[in-house]
């Protein structure tokens, strides 16, 4: 069997490699990278797919120079077959799916694809659908999906390669890292990959300089806080640089104000201004400061303007010339030419599948019904009733609700009712009444927790409470027709008419994280008829 962990993976985000994986992934980048400024043969050939008939495709449905060409040359050093679709002649501009267009593509002897999209999550679901794909057409190799930068989603290889060169600059030393994160972080999917990326490190410290217009999106910054990163914010330059902690690294993106609205588009010179770095400023720079940027800078308003070209303070074309030995590494890694030698120290557990979202609690059946199951209607005989429903939430929030788990359990059409009630700390809670026979199948109460978690289930046989349950959320929740992230730019919006079913990951704060795009929703937004 090959032991080699990394063959055939597919990168769709900077999680994808774990951290383990990625120090030993920059330490061959320093090997390869050494090799090649030696003129070393010997060592690069050690690298080398070489093999013509190893297909290695781009996929640009969105511009690019440095991650297209930087991947192309990567690609030509392997003597690989290297091809490019060409996207504004491909039948993807006639309404094909990704799906059919990526398949079939990997039934013409194609290995490893490398996709720029403004679809989120488009790598994520191709890495899916190939596998049947494959099984079904007997492919001796299911194909690899490298995101080469989705949307405002991620773009893990930049991170790779600003990793890379972050550690260049720290000595190839993990211990600790502090950097600012200056720009757009609003719409930066490079600054987004960071959130996940920086914990290579085994401390960080972020500052994060941006106005509110271009502030790091909240699920991205309580992620960093999550990952145990220490977060501080600024509005400007000018205000980060009126205090003494000041990073030796900046990393700058570009301010994508080509996507905001006309209201934004009028507050352009200040959102610039705020951001792009000024020369009264540099007296203030601590010894040694280092200047990153993905790029491209804008040639009207660079925000590292082009005076600092010159000086010790550029750190960005190094950084540019690593992303091509940084792909030129990963794909060696896919290809399974190197790598064998890597032993993972643990075994990633999968704590998904034996947590238990709904629990029995245990009843007194002689007991008739409480009188909470007869407010202002008769006792409830036989039926079910969901209580404690958004405890503590406005009466409206909970009527909202009520309505919605009506509709995701498929209770509008029987009788019955929903009520209010104030406990006697004054908190309000919601009651869903249901009488009749039900018979509830495991799916019913996985619905039932995923729409109504933190609730009981009552089931009402002959006057007495037969089985109580307390709901829990679930970890994943998926496989429910009516389920949607409501990100548009998402693969599983139905807005993309791929028919991706959504599915979501519950996060450490109780919220779910969308499969593919990563967006956070409550477990009130994951359902189709909430919108
Ligand atoms: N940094 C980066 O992704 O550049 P390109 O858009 O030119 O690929």
């Amino acid at each position: 069997m090959d032991s080699n962990v990394f063959k055939g993976r597919s990168l769709t985000v900077i999680e994808d490699f774990s951290i383990e994986e990625r120090r030993y992934f920059f330490n061959k980048v320093s090997e390869l990278k050494k090799a090649i400024i030696d003129n070393n043969e010997a060592v690069m050939d050690l690298f080398r797919i070489n093999d013509p008939d190893f297909g290695i495709y781009e996929v640009f449905l969105e511009d690019s120079t440095r991650t297209k060409e930087s991947f192309r040359n990567a690609a030509k050093f392997h003597h690989a077959k290297v091809s490019e679709l060409l996207c504004s002649s491909s039948s993807i501009n006639k309404g094909e799916s990704y799906a059919d267009t990526f398949n079939m593509l990997s039934g013409y002897s194609n290995t490893i694809f490398i996709v720029r999209s403004k679809v989120e999550g488009l790598c994520k679901w191709l890495d899916d659908e190939s596998v049947l794909y494959t099984k079904r057409n007997s492919l001796p190799i299911k194909p690899a999906f490298i995101n080469a930068g989705d949307g405002k989603h991620e773009h893990p290889t930049q991170e790779l390669l600003d990793e890379f060169t972050f550690l260049e600059d720290n000595e190839m030393s993990f211990d600790s890292i502090h950097v600012a994160l200056v720009g757009d972080l609003y719409h930066g999917r490079t600054v987004h990959s960071k959130a996940d990326g920086l914990k290579l490190f085994n401390k960080v410290k972020v500052d994060l300089i941006a106005p509110v217009e271009l502030a790091m999106p909240e699920n991205y910054l309580e992620k960093m806080k999550n990952n145990g990163f220490e977060v501080r914010e600024f509005g400007s330059i000018e205000e980060y640089l009126n205090q003494d902690d000041v990073a030796k690294m900046w990393y700058f993106t570009r301010p994508q104000l080509e996507r905001m609205g006309e209201r934004i588009l009028q507050k352009q010179d200040y959102l610039r201004k705020s951001i792009t770095f000024r020369k009264e400023f540099m007296d203030k720079l601590p010894e040694n400061t280092k200047f990153y940027h993905p790029l491209p800078r804008h040639k009207e308003h660079p925000t590292i303007p082009t005076f600092l070209d010159n000086t010790p303070l550029n750190g960005w074309e190094r950084q540019a010339i690593n992303g091509m030995y940084c792909r030129m590494v990963l794909l060696s890694l896919i290809a399974g030419k190197i790598g064998s030698d890597f032993k993972p120290s643990v075994v990633k557990a999968n704590p998904i599948e034996d947590e238990e979202y709904i629990v029995s609690v245990p009843v007194n059946k002689e007991k008739k019904t409480d009188k909470t199951y007869s407010e202002g209607v008769h006792p409830i005989e036989n039926g079910i009733v969901i209580d404690h429903i958004c405890k503590g939430e406005s009466p409206s929030e909970i009527r909202n609700h009520m309505r919605l788990i009506s509709t995701v359990l498929n209770l509008d059409e029987s009788k019955g009712g929903e009520w209010i009630s104030c406990g006697s700390d004054g908190n309000y809670k919601g009651i869903i009444f249901r009488p009749g026979h039900y018979e509830l199948t495991r799916k019913d109460l996985k619905r039932l927790a995923s729409v109504a978690p933190h609730c009981t289930l009552n089931i009402i046989k002959d006057g007495h409470v037969e089985a109580k349950y307390r709901t829990h959320m679930p970890p994943r929740i998926y496989n429910f027709e009516d389920l949607s992230c409501n990100n548009e730019a998402c693969i599983s919006h139905p807005i993309n008419g791929e028919g991706v079913p959504a599915m979501f990951y519950r996060n450490p704060e109780g919220l779910f994280e969308c499969a593919y795009c990563g967006k956070t929703h409550s477990f009130k937004e994951i359902w189709k008829s909430r919108r």
